[in-house]
């Protein structure tokens, strides 16, 4: 490839100006593993005031800010209490997946901007709910796809937007890990009721984006789902691990997924995902156009990063040729600084949502179809509604 084409791929790194003269008054809903992340970078702000936490479990948001040197933050006992009080402009949304729906769409509801942790949610109605109450509210919401930020990532939007691939036709994705089923600081992640959702929730939403977002993430038409649960459910797999073999009775999510999905276009979308699985990788990811082909190689511990210089594959003057895109560094922040500041300068500004739900529904619409097609035991047909 001559290189006036590779300078037309474009690798900005985000530009940070921050007036600290206007804050920004932030409540943290769910002060969990993640919830930490999100205070870390908070606190990096010079633009934010943390002024409230909330958690079901007792004293876990007090200990929270006090593990973390937050002074005169206050706690409250659920999501409801804290947006009740009127004293935030937006909250970090950080509660296990089943809580996700029910605290965005009250906090928008009350007129504050939320940042919400993906998955976005665990159903397409509840996905459906909250995009009616964020165009109701005419608040900001962002859902929290970090990996967006990641240059590499940013790498594989600009070459598919250049058009270098011709019209896409083919998109293989996934990723897993061998043994990676999340039990960090308890079982919220395996349980029917907090999880609902798993490896598909968890990992699968990241790898969906991945390919979506760089395609302008066309609907779904159909989709034929398969989920399983083989290494969750045997108590040989946790012992193994270190954990005790009582979470396999815990386990009530899927620890396997995989679809053929249909998208608008006549893309046909191929996909996999494993939290556990005999097997190093599951395969790249490739998008395959008329004019070239694209292979994003795929990493042992998939979350959202990229395992390896990206491949392009094309046919030049009778020549099959390969150019090989040499790895980005990584932001000097890190994606997760990004994924804050983005939000925050999107509630300062009366900006557009970094990330949004008018992408992230349709992420969610095929995890759900996944589900659902799976326990039917055929393929679905899948409507977003307008919103
Ligand atoms: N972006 C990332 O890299 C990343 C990484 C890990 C987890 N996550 C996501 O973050 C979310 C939380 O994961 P986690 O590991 O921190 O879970 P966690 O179980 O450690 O923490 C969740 C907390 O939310 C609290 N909670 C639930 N509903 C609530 C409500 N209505 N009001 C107040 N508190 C409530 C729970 O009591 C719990 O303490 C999940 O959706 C997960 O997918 C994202």
């Amino acid at each position: 490839m001559a290189k006036s084409d590779l300078d037309a791929f474009k690798f900005d790194q985000t530009e940070v100006v921050i007036d600290a003269s206007k804050k920004v008054r932030i409540g943290i809903i769910g002060t969990g593993w993640i919830a930490g992340s999100h205070l870390r970078e908070y606190l990096k702000m010079p633009d934010v005031e943390i002024v409230a936490g909330a958690d079901l479990i007792p004293g876990k948001a007090e200990k929270f800010f006090a593990e973390n040197g937050v002074e005169g933050a206050k706690c409250y006992p659920s999501h409801k209490e804290l947006i009740d009080a009127g004293e935030v402009d937006a909250v970090s949304i950080c509660t296990y997946n089943a809580t996700h729906a029910e605290c965005a769409i009250y906090a928008l509801e009350h007129g504050v901007n939320v940042l919400l942790e993906k998955p976005m949610c665990v159903t397409t109605e509840e996905a459906v709910a909250i995009c009616k109450a964020e165009k109701a509210s005419g608040k900001i919401l962002s859902i929290g796809f970090q990996p967006r930020f990641d240059n590499n990532m940013k790498m594989v939007k600009d070459i598919v937007q250049s058009g270098v691939l011709g019209d896409i036709y083919y998109i293989q994705t996934g990723g897993g890990r061998r043994h990676g089923i999340p039990t960090p600081f308890g079982t919220t992640f395996i349980e029917g009721d907090k999880g609902v959702i798993g490896a598909l929730g968890d990992i699968g939403c990241y790898s969906l984006d991945m390919v979506l977002n760089a395609i302008g993430y066309p609907k779904p038409l159909t989709v034929t789902g398969y989920v399983s649960n083989f290494f969750g459910k045997d108590p040989d797999y946790f012992v193994s691990e270190g954990k005790p073999a009582e979470y396999a009775d815990i386990f009530a999510v899927d620890d396997f997924g995989a679809a053929f999905v249909r998208l608008e276009g006549g893309i046909i979308l191929d996909f996999r995902i494993a939290w556990a699985m005999h097997l190093d990788t599951p395969g790249d990811t490739i998008i395959m156009g008329k004019k070239g082909s694209l292979r994003i190689p795929s990493t042992e511990c998939w979350n959202g990063t990229i395992g390896g210089p990206l491949k392009l594959y094309q046919r030049i003057g009778g020549k099959d040729v390969e150019t090989e895109f040499p790895m980005q560094a990584p932001l000097e922040e890190g994606c997760f600084y990004y994924k804050i500041r983005s939000f925050l300068d999107a509630v300062k500004n009366g900006g557009t949502a970094p990330i949004s739900s008018k992408e992230i529904i349709i992420n969610q619409a095929i995890i759900d179809a996944i589900n659902k097609s799976s326990k039917l035991g055929r393929e679905i047909e899948v409507e977003i509604p307008e919103i």
